[in-house]
């Protein structure tokens, strides 16, 4: 039998990097797909994809979802939808046009391209922003979704349409609820990379409110490890909370990572930007009962992968 074929959008981003790694070394031949969007640096997506393109069952394919002709995409086993315009707090404005466009449209015109062609599985990256303040912690999938941001409006709504062209032309769709995801090649835009990048320049760090609001962080790894467990175990449609299980807050992590980079933070505070929950918390039940993944990686041997990683970024600081 030959070998299953991925297909990974987003595969030069920072989870999708790691899960196209992941694929390929499970044996699975990967087609990436990427647009390279200017939100970030595009040649540090560049740097993400670099690795796992020297393996020849890889090939990444540059074009955007949202506008480009998708009958070139290959026929696969399975797809893992990670494209989106991330980012809760950058979503006002007229920036909202490249969120429907990113999160909205290119899902649309992924689930036409693919709704007859017999997939295993159709794996949706969600967001925990979608619960907006939640109706309660830890919170469970059943809750009514209620995002708080434009994001999260525009995340929900391509959880809405993977699932629904699910239920209409049977395409096994599994959406992933993922709880604020950190780790090494975390994108720079990130409170963790954000405060890294400051204490080893000696620069302040910008905390909004007082840092007393509370995260459900989720280490790459093991969210990676989730969204591979989906092909296999997801069923569909169906939807799934993938958090650390654990809470975290803010000025908590702040000082972690100044224990791991050895260098003491200058705090500069400023007001809660709108969008901004001040809570998240999953409930991983479903997650460990029918995914059977335990998110095992608690916050200070994530944050001393993230603080390592970021050297190789920015230097030794003073620690
Ligand atoms: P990322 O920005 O690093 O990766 C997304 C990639 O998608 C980028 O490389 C971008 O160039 C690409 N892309 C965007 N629009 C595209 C399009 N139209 N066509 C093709 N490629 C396109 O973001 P990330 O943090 O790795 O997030 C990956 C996914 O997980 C996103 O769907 C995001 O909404 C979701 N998510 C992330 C987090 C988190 O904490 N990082 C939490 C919840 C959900
Ligand atoms: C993250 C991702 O960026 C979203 O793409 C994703 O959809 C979302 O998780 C999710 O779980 O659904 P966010 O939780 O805002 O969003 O992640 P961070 O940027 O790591 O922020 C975490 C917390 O740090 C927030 O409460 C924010 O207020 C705070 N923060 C952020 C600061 O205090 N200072 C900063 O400079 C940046």
């Amino acid at each position: 039998m030959s070998e299953p074929h991925a297909l990974v959008t987003g595969a030069a981003g920072f989870i999708g990097s790691h899960l196209v790694e992941r694929l390929l070394a499970a044996g699975t031949r990967v087609t990436g797909v990427d647009a390279f969007t200017g939100y970030y640096d595009p040649a540090v997506k560049r740097g993400n994809a670099a690795a796992a393109l020297a393996d020849p069952r890889y090939r990444l394919l540059e074009l955007d979802l949202g506008r480009d002709d998708l009958a070139e995409l290959p026929a696969v086993d399975v797809v893992f939808h990670l494209a989106a315009q991330p980012g809760v707090r950058a979503s006002w404005g007229s920036e909202f046009a490249s969120y429907t466009h990113h999160n909205v449209l290119a899902t649309q015109r992924l689930l036409e391209r693919y709704r007859d062609g017999h997939l295993r599985r159709f794996v949706y990256a969600s967001s925990s922003s979608v619960y907006g303040d939640a109706e309660r912690y830890p919170t469970t999938e059943d809750m009514l979704p209620r995002p708080f941001s434009p994001y999260g409006v525009t995340k929900l709504a391509g959880e809405h349409l993977v699932l629904l062209y699910g239920r209409n032309f049977g395409v096994p769709a599994v959406a992933l609820r993922y709880f604020t995801v950190y780790g090494p090649r975390q994108r720079p835009d990130m409170a963790f990379h954000r405060f890294c990048r400051a204490l080893l320049r000696g620069e302040p760090l910008t905390v909004y409110g007082d840092g007393s609001q509370s995260r459900d962080f989720t280490f790459v790894a093991d969210a990676v490890e989730a969204t591979f467990r989906a092909w296999e175990r997801g069923g569909g449609p169906a939807v799934y909370n993938v958090g650390g299980g654990s809470q975290v807050e803010v000025r908590q992590a702040i000082a972690v990572l100044e224990r791991a980079l050895g260098v003491r933070a200058n705090l500069r505070h400023e007001p809660l930007p709108p969008g901004d929950p001040l809570r998240t918390r999953a409930d991983s039940t479903r997650l460990r009962a029918v995914l059977g993944v335990v998110p095992e990686t608690g916050i200070e041997s994530g944050l001393a992968a993230e603080a390592a990683w970021a050297r190789t970024l920015y230097g030794e600081g003073s620690g």
